[in-house]
């Protein structure tokens, strides 16, 4: 595991840059284009490992997508995978094993899905289970994790689901195999996460009731290929990062362009604001994602809370909130955020751990955390954990410090933004 040092900011971080496609979205568009009939073109498609882990399970379930210039082309198979040779290999991707556990439900085909040792430990019952109630065989290690192995069944059936945790995978999972099932699903309960299968479905030709706290998806539907370019906005919860730089770097101003945004990810921005953060948004359209142009000066900033229905719009934005909270004055108090412990890592624990090590006031609680700023941060070694959000979190607290910080693990930041440390750079100057 690779060590790197993050050295403070000599000077205020000053200019305008492009983030790497929405992880999210890219990995909707890839499924939804493949299932489809017809070619779908797409661009934006983010360079991270974990798309290439959803490019490369398709690929081996039988889905031609070749590159054309830089964008993507896929070779929709009208809803027809075919039958893998061996285990299919989802990587550090909890998003790619879900989502295609609910595609290959309703597949006659017997595939086993596995991944990396983090994705080996995280909760795969959660899919398992409603999957199971539709009438697929799914078979978990130790009943719990991955690998997990998936007998599917075009006799899927519809049915209504109550979801137990709000997890926009689980969600997805359940919509994919909805629309390969046969009878209407109904999903009621947590439903309160990012929603862009729901955005895409209607642009491939597909159709999803919303209303009354449900969400209702007829079965057999058949889509088709996007008529034009699908294009994948930038992701927010990489421009977070350069959000939370500028505003903690005393005289920054970093401006973002071509970023999504989805109400369903702006939790960050609210938050930020609500401690007093000079984020301004200009919107520039919207097809099914709204996009814009984020710009984000540097700040005094005062403590807040987050919980409750807050939580699952910056859920991946919560390890970076901690770092910025140590820089506001006063506690930060983060409660119902147990999700956080069964993500890449456990993230509680990591900003916990590295936090202490650099000087941070936190505090865990089993479903969160409290911070105390501002904190004199002294820099130090953390371990990222092999989490891409964790190591990006502690290269921006190395900013903000007097003296670098060196992380392990700092590679794992291709994940989902191998450009990281390259717009890093480039921002100093
Ligand atoms: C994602 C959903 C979220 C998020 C993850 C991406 C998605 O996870 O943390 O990074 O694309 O559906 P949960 O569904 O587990 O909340």
């Amino acid at each position: 595991m690779s060590d790197l040092d993050v050295a403070p900011a000599a000077t205020a971080l000053r200019g305008s840059l492009t983030v790497p496609g929405d992880k999210s979205i890219a990995h909707r568009a890839l499924l939804f284009a493949s299932l489809a009939s017809g070619q779908t073109r797409i661009a934006g498609l983010p360079n991270g490992h974990d798309v290439r882990s959803t490019r490369r399970c398709l690929e081996a379930l039988g889905v031609a997508i070749s590159d054309a210039n830089n964008d993507i082309v896929v070779d929709g198979r009208s809803g027809a995978l075919t039958q893998p040779s061996a285990a299919i290999d989802c990587g550090n991707s909890g998003t790619t094993m879900r989502l295609l556990s609910g595609i290959l439900a309703a597949r006659d085909l017997e595939v086993t899905l596995d991944g990396d040792e983090s994705l080996r430990k995280r909760p795969m019952r959660r899919v398992a289970t409603p999957l199971s109630e539709m009438g697929a065989t799914v078979d978990l290690a130790e009943g719990l994790h991955a690998p997990i192995r998936i007998r599917g069944t075009s006799r899927l059936q519809g049915f209504d689901y109550e979801l137990p945790v709000n997890s926009a995978q689980v969600k997805g999972a359940l919509i994919f195999a909805a629309l390969g099932a046969n009878g209407t699903t109904t999903l009621r309960g947590a439903l309160r996460s990012r929603d862009h299968s729901e955005r895409m479905l209607p642009a491939f030709g597909g159709t999803i009731t919303a209303g009354d706290g449900r969400l209702e998806i007829e079965g057999g539907q058949h889509l088709r290929a996007m008529p034009e370019t699908l294009r994948i906005p930038g992701d927010l919860s990489s421009a977070a990062y350069w959000i939370a730089a500028a505003t903690i770097v005393p005289n920054s101003r970093i401006e973002i362009a071509g970023v999504g945004l989805n109400p369903t990810r702006l939790g960050f921005i609210d938050v930020l604001r609500r401690m007093g953060a000079a984020i301004t948004l200009r919107d520039h359209g919207f097809s099914a994602e709204p996009i814009g142009t984020i710009v984000a000066e540097y700040a005094p900033l005062r403590a807040t809370v987050v919980e409750g229905d807050e939580v699952p719009d910056l859920v991946d934005e919560l390890p970076l909130l901690a770092i910025v909270a140590s820089f506001a004055e006063g506690t930060t108090r983060v409660r119902g955020a147990e999700e956080l412990r069964y993500k890449e890592s456990d993230r509680i624990e990591a900003i916990v751990r590295g936090g202490r090590a650099i000087g941070m006031q936190i505090e865990p609680y089993i479903d969160g955390f409290s911070v105390t700023g501002p904190a004199s941060l002294h820099g130090g070694a953390v371990d990222a954990m092999r989490d891409h959000r964790i190591a990006m979190a502690f290269a921006i607290a190395g900013l903000g410090t007097p003296a670098p910080i060196a992380i392990s693990g700092a590679d794992s930041v291709a994940i989902s933004y191998p450009e990281f440390f390259s717009t890093l750079d480039s921002l100093r100057g």
